[in-house]
């Protein structure tokens, strides 16, 4: 009898106990039962403190200047963490759990660009990698230093399509091309997100900015972008498009004006597309400041106006301006903003949280070993190397041969350390970066003797340091000259007028040149440079871009041979800043034979997808399975490449297409897809792609509906081309 009391009050004990157990703090409820429950339960303050974020810390990023908000209201949604302490965050996280009524973790956020403290080559050098293998590997290791920094949310991929290197933002993603952006967002995602949100070193991803900033006017960062619906939809939306249905769980609305609504006041594309017809369900948030500055842009007159016209077009937290906890509760009482939009807001920053496992895990564990780990480090150094690009090799000059007894290394970037990181690095330090020299000296050991002289600044007009560069290269055999910008000259805010080197940099190499010894450029940029008075003057280019903490080691595995270079132009070298825009995919003008300059060549220096190798490869002409499809039909397209040198080397098979006359006009040649793969010396490879008409010959209108027209393509691997109908 007394154990049948013991019993029931026990039972009644737990019922009493799971029916106070509300559902949205049950792990095993469903997100969407446990996103409902939670709304039901909140008062408006409390929804509208959700869709504001705030930040703490030093602001590290250089156009916020040392800025630090004094305070955060207890319970908002989202802080952008500049601390890099996992303790920290733990302290305010506990507060967010513990002290506000409902508990609703804190989403942490922050910069994740090319990694967190371990730093791997900027974005634009990793599309040439055209691997995206490893790039999603690489963010997935930087997922984990971030995550186990206490960032559950990094701001990346970017994947803004950019074609004016006068741009700053070039560097930060992946190039010219619609496609190469689409593969490259979708393997970052994955990086980032893993299989599942809540696994112990997945991050939410942010595709970003949506959408057109690249199209920025001049190439002047913040400025208007003149999009025509056309343009949208078959270059700016294609990564979008492709990120979402990866499953990138947020999106940040862009600076920039598109052709008059500008994006972060944009219904058509972020609700009417975005949320609408490709079914986001996550959140999207504004830029820094993007809802304020919808009154420098002349859409609206005052704070309040901006806020309801973000909100209304479907940007759901505002980043760090304050208006929408300023103005979001009056709004809804002048019935401006209905309750169902708000609680639509509130959802989806609910739901990522709840998919991220915050309400269940809101801590970060502290681990002390987590920067610069092994794996970290050999993804960086791998991907350094396939980034780099080699543009020119008169009489193989590269690689470097035992001959050479006696190098001299030169220029800007021989012993930099800083620039080397490229721009926004996160928490990169400086003194992680192998140098050019140490690399070079580690690789060559004793066989070679460098003599090293800086050359010259970056830029300026002091030329004293030249005669002693010069002196180096007459004692050498071969001058190894690394040229190229400061990391602070890309990234937000660095436009620029030419894309040329300074002067200084020039006239360094030209007296170099005098000297008569073979000579090296190795460059390192983040953007695409005007090479026309340097290229005649060397006898090999390396784009080695910014390649990360491991710049000297894969500098040096590419120099001596011991690593084939593998990486293609992800974006085009205009001859001369004039140039631009210049870009692979235009449409054909209407005189192809004219329209020239008069004052220059017409043509760029180097196109996108062009890279050289140590080997060579060829390519055997392009077999397909069927000569003409139907529309429902596939095609598979086979070309066997043949690596006819004596090196193994890797080769990215790039494939494009050229349409017919078709009811819009199509750009001359479209990449509609990329494999890379190693080619062992001697032997063969055969590589295909499965073409399917609908997504890949088919184009979208103004307004993104696709079309599929019959006629006769035109497809085309390295010197390859072979033409197919495609019938009804
Ligand atoms: C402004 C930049 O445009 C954006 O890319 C970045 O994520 C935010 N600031 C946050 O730092």
């Amino acid at each position: 009898m007394k154990s049948f009391t013991t019993l029931t009050l026990l039972l009644i004990a737990q019922g009493i106990c799971m029916a106070q157990t509300p559902i949205y703090k049950n792990k095993k409820a469903p997100t969407e039962s446990r996103v409902e429950d939670l709304l039901k339960r909140m008062t408006l303050d409390e929804k509208i403190l959700q869709l504001n974020q705030g930040t703490v810390g030093d602001n590290n990023n250089p156009n916020n200047n040392g800025f630090k908000k004094p305070s955060f209201a207890e319970g908002i949604g989202s802080l952008i963490d500049f601390s890099a302490d996992p303790a920290f965050r733990n302290s305010i996280q506990k507060r967010a759990m513990e002290e506000t009524r409902l508990g609703i973790p804190i989403l942490f956020g922050y910069d994740v660009i090319h990694g967190f403290r371990t730093v791997y080559p900027i974005s634009l050098a990793q599309g040439c990698s055209f691997n995206t293998e490893l790039v999603q590997q690489m963010c997935a290791v930087s997922a984990k230093e971030t995550k186990l920094s206490g960032v559950d949310w990094t701001f990346s991929p970017m994947i803004d399509v950019a074609r004016d290197p006068r741009w700053g933002r070039v560097s930060e993603g992946y190039g010219e091309d619609p496609y190469t952006n689409a593969m490259f967002g979708v393997a970052s995602v994955r990086g980032y997100q893993g299989n599942q949100l809540d696994a112990p070193y997945s991050i939410a991803a942010c595709l970003k900015h949506f959408v057109g900033y690249g199209m920025s006017e001049g190439g002047r960062d913040y400025h208007y972008a003149d999009i025509s619906p056309q343009s949208l939809w078959e270059t700016y939306m294609v990564p979008y498009q492709a990120g979402i249905k990866a499953g990138a769980a947020t999106v940040m609305s862009g600076f920039n004006d598109i052709s008059g609504i500008p994006a972060s006041a944009n219904h058509y594309t972020l609700t009417e597309v975005l949320k609408n017809r490709w079914s986001h369900d996550g959140f999207v948030v504004s830029d820094w400041g993007s809802v304020e500055q919808l009154m420098a842009q002349g859409v609206a007159k005052d704070r309040k106006e901006a806020g309801l016209k973000a909100f209304m077009a479907g940007v759901d937290m505002d980043m760090e301006d304050d208006v929408y906890s300023q103005n979001l509760k009056q709004l809804i009482t002048e019935k401006k903003i209905p309750m169902t939009r708000i609680d639509d807001a509130v959802k989806r920053v609910l739901r990522i949280k709840f998919r991220l496992g915050l309400f269940d895990s809101p801590y970060t564990p502290i681990v002390e070993q987590r920067y610069l780990q092994p794996e970290s480090k050999v993804v960086a150094q791998q991907l350094a190397a396939e980034s780099m690009v080699l543009l020119k090799n008169d009489q193989h000059i590269l690689p470097i041969t035992a001959a050479t007894s006696k190098i001299a290394l030169v220029g800007p970037l021989a012993k930099d350390q800083e620039d080397l990181l490229g721009n926004w690095h996160a928490h990169g330090e400086a003194a992680d970066i192998t140098t050019i020299l140490d690399g070079l000296q580690k690789e060559f050991g004793q066989k070679v003797q460098f003599n090293y002289a800086k050359g010259c600044a970056f830029d300026g007009t002091d030329e004293s340091l030249i005669a002693e560069a010069v002196e180096a290269a007459r004692k050498s055999d071969i001058i190894i000259a690394c040229i190229g910008e400061k990391a602070g000259w890309t990234g937000e805010n660095t436009s620029r007028s030419t894309i040329a080197l300074p002067a200084i940099q020039e006239k360094l190499i030209a007296e170099l040149k005098k000297t008569g010894k073979p000579l090296v450029l190795i460059l390192g940029n983040g953007r695409p440079l005007e090479l026309m008075r340097l290229q005649p003057m060397a006898d090999a280019i390396l784009e080695m871009w910014q390649p990360g903490i491991t710049a000297g080691d894969a500098l040096a595995s590419i120099l001596s041979g011991r690593v084939n270079p593998s990486g293609k132009l992800d974006i085009t070298f205009p001859l001369t800043t004039g140039q631009i825009p210049t870009y692979y995919d235009m449409r054909q003008a209407a005189r192809p034979y004219s329209g020239k300059y008069q004052d220059i060549p017409t043509d760029p220096l180097y196109w996108f997808g062009y890279g050289l190798s140590y080997t060579n490869f060829n390519y055997a002409p392009i077999q397909l399975s069927s000569a003409s499809i139907r529309k429902n039909q596939k095609l598979t397209a086979t070309v066997e490449v043949k690596n006819t040198g004596a090196t193994t080397g890797k080769e990215a098979v790039l494939w494009y297409i050229s349409a017919p006359a078709s009811s819009i006009s199509r750009p001359m040649k479209e990449l509609k897809y990329f494999e890379k793969k190693e080619i062992a010396a001697g032997t063969k490879i055969i590589y295909k792609f499965e073409l399917d008409p609908i997504r890949d010959l088919s184009f979208p209108d103004a307004d993104g509906k696709r079309h599929l027209e019959a006629g006769t393509f035109t497809l085309m691997a390295g010197d390859q081309k072979i033409k197919f109908e495609l019938t009804d």
